[in-house]
């Protein structure tokens, strides 16, 4: 019988989601009387998250602009679009335009950021090595938008084969190896990224890295509160959506500690035989996944056995990002 749960703490959404949920649940607020809001891409990657704005809000989620014009033939379009957490290639930005949408920013900062390194590092003529998860990845498609011509997708070291067009940091070829410069996915595991670089570096090295990798501060956190509690932990459920690539990565982390791991989007996936012979489950959370969907794996736990013990020990994060601002079609072409 589970006797005790440790709670990873930080889990579960960081600034950029909590800034890219707000933002849509206030747009579709204020636009209800002119139609339906519509969001480019998963706004954050987990399925609740999408299914509730969609249920609550009547939000559409696209991937493709060329869908606008299907609502605004049906009369049913608000003439806006929020852009998802993950960033976008700037293309979209003047599609939006030219499609007569507003548009309403929802890119985290700290993807934001690594834009704008890509930018400027391409500007001034480097080749960019941006290290990723997979070429379909959305950050990855935003990112490399910024100077297509100037990078080269790389693999994680761990994850060499996995996207076949990500190159082999080990056997990667650059048509100028004295200016290079590496940049990341903000989302990967902390330590093979870094070990990565390292394999770059020796191979390049004239490689410049930016002096704060790209990694961001959520990321971080909450591969850091795995560790902390795998040493007390038997078995570890991560409660992410496949498509969440800081999830996967808590996954893939609390597997190599702990042995046993199980993803579980909602609390109904849980089978009863990971549990044989496991006393202390420890719970974690991808940075796009409700509390709420934790607080019911808790509650599961506590109808098993009223004198189940819940330990949460570490800091939440006091972090928040500005609320992004609406941009009508004459104002972005006027800039
Ligand atoms: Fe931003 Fe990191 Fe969250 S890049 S959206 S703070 S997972």
């Amino acid at each position: 019988m589970v006797e005790r749960i440790y709670l990873a703490k930080p889990r579960g959404f960081c600034a950029g989601v909590v800034m890219a949920i707000e933002a849509v649940e206030k747009a579709a607020q204020e636009l209800k009387g002119e139609g339906d809001l519509v969001v480019y891409h998963a706004i954050v990657h987990n399925d609740v998250v999408v299914k509730r704005l969609e249920a609550e809000h009547g939000v559409h989620f696209v991937e493709d602009l060329s869908e606008v014009e299907q609502l605004r033939a049906e009369h049913k379009l608000a003439d806006t679009v929020v852009f998802s957490a993950h960033g976008i290639p700037p293309e979209l930005r003047r599609e939006a335009a030219e499609r007569r949408l507003s548009q309403i920013d929802a890119t985290c900062p700290l993807v934001t950021k690594v834009h704008s390194e890509a930018k400027r590092y391409a500007q001034e003529g480097y080749t960019i090595l941006l290290i990723g998860d997979s070429a379909d990845h959305q950050e990855v498609k935003g990112t490399r938008g910024e100077a297509p011509e100037h990078t080269f997708l790389v693999a994680v070291h761990t994850h060499i084969g996995r996207d076949p067009r990500l190159a082999d940091p080990r056997t990667l070829q650059v048509p100028n190896p004295e200016k290079l410069v590496v940049l990341t996915q903000t989302t990967l595991s902390v330590d093979d990224t870094l070990a990565t670089i390292e394999i770059l570096k020796q191979r390049f090295p004239q490689l410049v890295v930016p002096s704060r990798d790209d990694l961001c501060y959520a990321t971080k956190n909450r591969q850091d509160a795995v560790k902390r509690i795998a040493p007390q932990v038997d078995l570890f459920l991560v409660l992410t959506s496949l498509q969440s690539s800081n999830g996967m990565r808590l996954l893939e982390l609390s597997r190599s500690l702990v042995g046993r791991a199980e993803r579980i989007n909602t609390v109904e996936e849980i089978q009863p035989e990971w549990l044989e012979g496991v006393r202390s489950v420890g719970i974690t959370s991808a940075a796009s996944t409700p509390e709420d969907l934790v607080q019911a794996v808790v509650a599961h736990f506590r109808a098993l056995n009223p004198q189940l013990e819940v330990i949460e020990e570490g800091e939440w994060e006091n972090i928040a990002f500005r609320e992004p601002r609406r941009i009508s079609p004459e104002e972005f072409r006027a800039k």
